[in-house]
């Protein structure tokens, strides 16, 4: 009889397990609403009824009410009287005022234009083929160029994800020996702010696409080093500024194929000064898939629908950097955030 019990009770949490993962859209979906209504701004360290947070945000305080359940049942939200919502650790992220801000980046990832591409997620499986092209019969960086408010969110949530990483970066890395830093596809200058802060002696370029820079002057400016760090539009597979000693290329190589990495790498080889130094700042992915790092996989397939890229091993960065002239000097596993550090420098200057 007991045997029957638990045998039945493992089949239910077993159950339960698949369905709250294919709840997983609905989640998201759930973070995209709360985080476009503001409700976390809302709340803010208090516990607020649902009533009252229905008549702020100009929304329907039965369906609101529902939603914040389901936010509770996910972990964002308690619900400590029934209809009083507070914000956990997790959900207190949401909140626009917070230096941690990851509302930026929910609103992106749990925006229409995304949501819609990975409907297509099947047709990148079946062919290969980015979903995204299928979607919307353009690529993701040129259709999101065109889109104002959508880039703008954008490169605002890639600077709100590049936050830990940066000051990680700018904190663990040795900048003594450089002179000039070029971040290309720098984006808003997030990483860029965070390494000249605190270090007057170091100029620097943000490179980026002219979508990829707009928001980079208001950045440098707020962080009190835009006299010393230059904006520049331009496409890293063409000319790159040819003045740094030291290249960064940070979340990057994620969007490309092989082919396209290799280009990159080739573009980056010939035009950096033998003596430059080139770090690699990205997802570094293990040999086998397991539970311990789920984001980085999520990556791997947003790009396959996105964007066509992939994550990759070291062995496989290795490869292309061999292949494209570099030598690695060193590969630092998570030593910017849950980011990785791949320094090379031009292989012909025999270092
Ligand atoms: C995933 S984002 C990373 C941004 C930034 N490095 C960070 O970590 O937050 C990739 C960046 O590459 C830029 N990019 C894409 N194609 C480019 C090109 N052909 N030339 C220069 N930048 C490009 C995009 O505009 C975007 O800012």
């Amino acid at each position: 009889m007991t045997a029957v019990v638990n045998d039945a009770t493992e089949k239910m949490d077993l159950r339960a397990e698949l369905i709250v993962r294919i709840g997983g859209y609905m989640t998201a979906h759930s973070i995209g609403v709360a985080a476009e209504l503001g409700i976390a701004d809302l709340i803010k360290d208090g516990v607020r009824g649902s009533d009252e947070l229905a008549a702020e945000s100009g929304t329907h305080e039965p369906s609101l009410r529902r939603l914040l359940r389901t936010l509770t049942a996910v972990g964002l939200t308690t619900e400590p009287e029934p209809g009083r919502f507070a914000l956990t650790d997790v959900g207190a992220q949401l909140r626009s005022d917070s230096p941690d801000s990851l509302r930026a980046f929910s609103r992106m990832f749990c925006h229409p234009i995304l949501l819609r591409a990975w409907q297509g997620l099947g047709h990148s499986v079946t062919t290969g083929e980015r979903a995204f092209d299928h979607v919307y019969g353009t690529d993701f960086y040129s259709y999101v160029a065109e889109q104002g408010d959508a880039n703008r969110l954008f490169n605002e949530a890639m600077s709100e994800e590049s936050r830990i990483a940066a000051g990680q970066l700018a904190a663990g890395h040795d900048f003594s020996e450089a002179k000039k830093v070029i971040d290309l596809g720098g984006g808003d200058g997030t990483l860029l702010a965070a390494i000249l802060s605190g270090r007057p002696q170091l100029r620097g370029v943000v490179f980026d696409s002219a979508s990829g820079v707009a928001e980079a002057p208001a950045t440098l400016e707020k962080a009190g080093v835009a006299d010393r760090c230059e904006v520049r539009a331009g496409d890293f597979f063409q000319d790159i500024p040819m003045d740094g000693d030291l290249y960064i290329i940070k979340s990057v190589f994620q969007d490309w194929n092989d082919e396209d990495s290799l280009a990159l790498l080739r573009s980056c080889r010939s035009q950096m000064p033998d003596s430059a130094t080139l770090l690699i700042v990205g997802s570094v992915l293990p040999e086998t898939a397991s539970t311990d790092q789920p984001i980085m996989f999520f990556t791997d397939l947003n790009m396959l629908v996105n964007t066509g890229g992939r994550e990759r091993t070291e062995a496989e960065f290795r490869a292309m950097l061999e292949e494209t002239g570099f030598t690695v000097r060193s590969v630092r596993l998570g030593a910017a955030g849950p980011l990785s550090i791949i320094e090379a420098a031009p292989a012909a200057a025999g270092r």
